[in-house]
């Protein structure tokens, strides 16, 4: 059992450069390499963050090349072209499957047998990409997918009921998009089903709130230009529960093998995470209204898919 543990990060944009910060001061991780095209962009990064680590510094962090992904324990992929304002996450699939194939093929020739976890988006169609150039268990490829979203979602509702996020266990599923859709039919608060809140037995409000939560990455852009403190923690989160083997439940582009119905796809549904990569995909009880929700949203993967080159 390999004891030392090592993260390669694909990607030092905005994303991959939070979500290395955010990892180097949360989680004990022996060997951080970052790996991009404008090596003296990360090598500038790389010191920069070394600059918030103790020395001797508790991890060996430097920039490195896809070789450095051999031994490593996960390969985390944020390079691509990030959406603009009124842009789709969809619209970035041809330029950012190119990237993609850049450096999936790479790493695979290096001898890598960890897990891939991807952020680059379109994340389901990416992720789902990833598992087909590389060939690899489809357990050992993992996608941020509606993590972030449902973080989001529980925000918001906790800022209207006045109550902390803990006790919400709403989720947003389906592709991380404009097709993805909240579980309120089974949602609950503190135990009890969520629309014996106020107002939250009101469709309209519950439409406002899910209509917020598509919209939070988008008015995001249009306002800095970019989003990437929300999915660096969330990948961050996908990280530490492979680094400790911790069986953590969190919805993520999770490998559909005949769950709702799919299959030979990602999409945003809850699984279990630990070291093996995705434990087990939780196939969630949604109302019949719901699960059509779902087939939509992997309907509309699908069309993508196919005409992804
Ligand atoms: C967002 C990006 C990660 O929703 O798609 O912020």
């Amino acid at each position: 059992m390999k004891n030392n543990r090592k993260v390669v990060l694909v990607g030092d944009g905005a994303v991959g450069s939070s979500f290395a910060f955010t990892l180097l001061q949360t989680t004990t991780v022996d060997e951080m390499v970052v790996v991009d095209l404008n090596e003296e962009h990360a090598q500038g990064d790389v010191i920069d963050l070394q600059d918030t680590l103790p020395s001797p510094a508790p991890t060996d962090f430097r920039t490195g090349t896809y070789a450095d992904a051999t031994d490593a324990d996960i390969v985390v992929i944020t390079a691509g072209v990030p959406r603009k304002p009124g842009e789709t996450r969809l619209d970035l699939v041809n330029k950012n499957v190119k990237i993609l194939e850049s450096i999936v093929n790479p790493v695979v020739e290096s001898g890598f047998k960890g897990t891939f976890v991807v952020s680059s988006n379109p994340v389901d169609i990416l992720t789902t990409i990833t598992q087909r150039l590389s060939g690899f268990p489809k357990n050992r490829v993992i996608g941020t997918g509606t993590s972030l979203d449902t973080a989001r979602l529980r925000v918001i509702i906790a800022k209207e009921l006045g109550m902390s996020t803990k006790g919400i266990n709403a989720m947003v599923m389906g592709e991380h998009g404009d097709s993805s859709f909240v579980n309120f039919d089974e949602a609950t608060i503190n135990g009890k089903p969520l629309r014996e809140f106020p107002n939250m037995d009101n469709a309209g409000h519950l439409n406002e709130i899910e209509k917020e939560v598509k919209g939070r990455g988008g008015e995001i852009i249009s306002k800095k230009g970019a989003t990437f403190y929300g999915v660096a923690v969330n990948l961050t989160k996908i990280c530490q529960a492979i680094l400790n083997d911790a069986d953590v439940v969190l919805p993520i582009s999770a490998p559909m093998n005949g769950q709702y119905g799919l299959s030979d796809i990602y999409i945003g549904s809850p699984a279990v995470i630990n070291a093996s990569g995705v434990q087990e995909v939780i196939e969630y009880p949604l109302s019949d209204r719901e699960l059509e929700k779902m087939h939509t949203s992997a309907d509309k993967l699908n069309e993508v898919l196919v005409n992804a080159k």
